[in-house]
């Protein structure tokens, strides 16, 4: 059997801007995906969780501290989990500061300003700047959260993000990505994430085969990948998508590898790769 490709069918390789361009501004923020976009991302990667009032929003833990200055604003409410807080008392919140202490090479004054994002505003942005790129959804912790996943599809038809084929969904979560399969239109793509410890000591056909009866593709940490990997993956016309791949000496060897894109906090690295 020829192994499967997407290259055929999407052309070159999927740059996903993990969080944003999040190498160069604060990840979740408005602002790194107004980069990623600017960077010309096809994909703009979210992690999304949900506040105490049921809105969806952009942020990658499962509490507030690493990201913004919860812990000084709300010094009573450790461990500052994004479930115990409305939306309105998250608003009140810095999300950019932390990422001009931490690099001071790519700090800007306007980062400090940051708030994190509902996904309806991230939507409006994408809009906003008339983006081709689409998002590239994760449901996190979706055990904590229920509900999210009809939540979340309802707020993309609303947007019109599903109609128009603009949303790949991920997970770590086999039941998450099942849950979404039952109310999602045939044609939109869900990518099973693996971290090492989920499929060590596991048979590879096993764990591949199992994802092929739901998903059109596999998300692992980039140590997974080998030419194995790669080729039983797209045997089963999954297709391969790394995280997080950040040196454009790693995104040679996942390319070498044969993968179909790749997660990455450096969209322009990636971009530029892909053009030669
Ligand atoms: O979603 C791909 C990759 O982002 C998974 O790891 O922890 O960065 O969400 P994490
Ligand atoms: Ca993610």
């Amino acid at each position: 059997m020829q192994p499967f490709t997407t290259r055929s069918i999407v052309g070159d390789i999927d740059v996903i801007a993990h969080r944003g361009a999040s190498g160069y501004a604060p990840e979740h923020t408005l602002s790194a995906y107004k980069k990623a976009i600017q960077m010309k991302a096809n994909y703009v990667e979210l992690d999304l969780h949900m506040t105490k009032d049921g809105e969806l929003v952009a942020i990658h833990d499962a509490t507030l501290a690493r990201t913004t200055n919860a812990e000084e604003v709300y010094p009573d409410r450790a461990p500052w989990r994004v479930k115990d807080f409305t939306l309105s008392e998250m608003k009140q919140l810095d999300a950019g500061s932390w990422f001009n202490d931490a690099y001071p090479e790519y700090a800007k004054k306007q980062y400090a300003k940051e708030k994190i994002p509902t996904l309806q505003e991230v939507m409006d942005v994408m809009k906003q700047k008339d983006a081709k790129a689409a998002l590239y959804i994760e449901t996190k912790a979706p055990n904590v959260y229920p509900g999210m996943e009809g939540k979340l599809v309802d707020i993309l038809k609303k947007n019109g993000y599903l109609q128009q084929g603009k949303v790949i969904f991920q997970s770590f979560s086999e039941a998450s990505l099942r849950k979404l399969r039952e109310i999602i239109p045939k044609g939109i793509p869900l990518i099973q994430l693996y971290s090492p410890a989920m499929i060590q000591g596991r048979n590879l056909d096993d764990v591949l085969d199992q994802a092929a009866e739901y998903a059109e593709g596999v998300g692992p940490e980039q140590s997974l990948v080998t030419p194995e990997f790669v080729q039983k993956a797209h045997e089963r016309h999954l297709i391969v998508h790394p995280y997080t791949i950040n040196t454009k000496e790693e995104m040679q060897k996942q390319l070498s590898l044969g993968v179909d894109g790749m997660f990455t906090n450096y969209p322009d690295r990636l971009v530029s790769l892909n053009k030669k």
